[in-house]
């Protein structure tokens, strides 16, 4: 076990993550700091997304452990992982295409309600009061993400780009300390892609770690502090975005690839 170390918001220690005989992740090992956007880069198949439901708990690793603020998250819960304030987006289930953009975040926002269910069926004044709050924080969310003028439209009926912006809502209202973040931009127009640069710069400012894993290496490269690239399972390169673009191990196990693929 290691000690809770300041500066340090997640430990990742050793991780390999199994699916039969497939080695998905192997004995991955990065930190990210407090305050700071960390990209978890590479090509399809690397382990990226396996990575992350391994940190959120839904599912369990074959070796190694995660820390959060030096608290073991590995064997909780997803929703427990989540109220200590690692929440993660790219859970399409919490998004109700039956229910307008606002009851989103305000479901999203009654996840942390501190009423007791039964006082919120008596209709208590402490509830009436805190509806009241909560409906003043998920506007807050809207202004913040830009979908205030969407509300009171069905979830169901925006487009593509703003149905990511909303899953993203969904997660601030959770409160997160550390967000993470899968792809958040896939499928986003560039204008869009844009925009949502400027919202990540927006949450970092409230203080909010974030992991981010990416394809669009010009958002990657905007964005990021420090940058984790993944290979078949094992990281071959972890620095700042600048020494990373020149990594020769990168560029032919990642970028030339890519860009082989852009050109061909
Ligand atoms: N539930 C699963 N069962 C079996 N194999 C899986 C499962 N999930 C992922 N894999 C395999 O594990 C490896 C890593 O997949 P993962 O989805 O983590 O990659 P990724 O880096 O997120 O890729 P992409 O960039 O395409 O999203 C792949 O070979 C994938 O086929
Ligand atoms: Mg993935």
């Amino acid at each position: 076990m290691t000690a809770p170390q300041s500066g340090v918001a997640l430990a990742v220690e050793g991780l390999s993550i199994r699916f039969g005989g497939l080695l998905a992740v192997e004995d991955l090992t990065f930190e990210v700091m407090e305050g700071e956007v960390l990209s978890l880069i590479g090509p399809n198949g690397a382990g990226k997304t396996s990575a992350f439901n391994a940190i959120t708990g839904y599912i369990e690793p074959a070796a190694g452990e995660v820390l959060y603020r030096g608290k073991r998250l590995t064997g909780l819960k997803p929703n427990q992982i989540a109220e200590l304030g690692v929440v993660r987006t790219f859970q399409k289930t919490s998004v109700f295409s039956g229910r307008t953009v606002l009851d989103n975040i305000l479901m999203g926002l009654h996840l942390r309600s501190k009423q007791h269910p039964l006082a919120i069926i008596l209709g208590l004044p402490a509830v009436a009061r805190e509806e009241k709050t909560l409906k003043q924080e998920a506007w807050r969310i809207l202004e913040f993400t830009g979908l205030r003028p969407r509300a009171d439209e069905m979830a169901g009926s925006l487009p593509y780009g703003e149905l990511r912006l909303l899953e993203v809502a969904i997660a601030l209202a959770a409160n997160p300390k550390l967000l993470l973040l899968d792809e958040p931009v896939s499928g986003m127009n560039p204008t869009e892609t844009t925009d949502f640069m400027k919202t990540l710069a927006r949450i970092r400012d409230l203080g909010i770690t974030v992991l981010l894993v990416e394809h669009d290496m010009k958002m990657v490269m905007g964005v990021s502090d420090r940058v984790v690239v993944l290979n078949q399972g094992r990281i071959i390169a972890n620095g700042p975005p600048a020494a990373i673009q020149l990594d020769s191990e990168v560029i032919r196990a990642y970028l030339g690839e890519r860009y082989a693929r852009a050109e061909g």
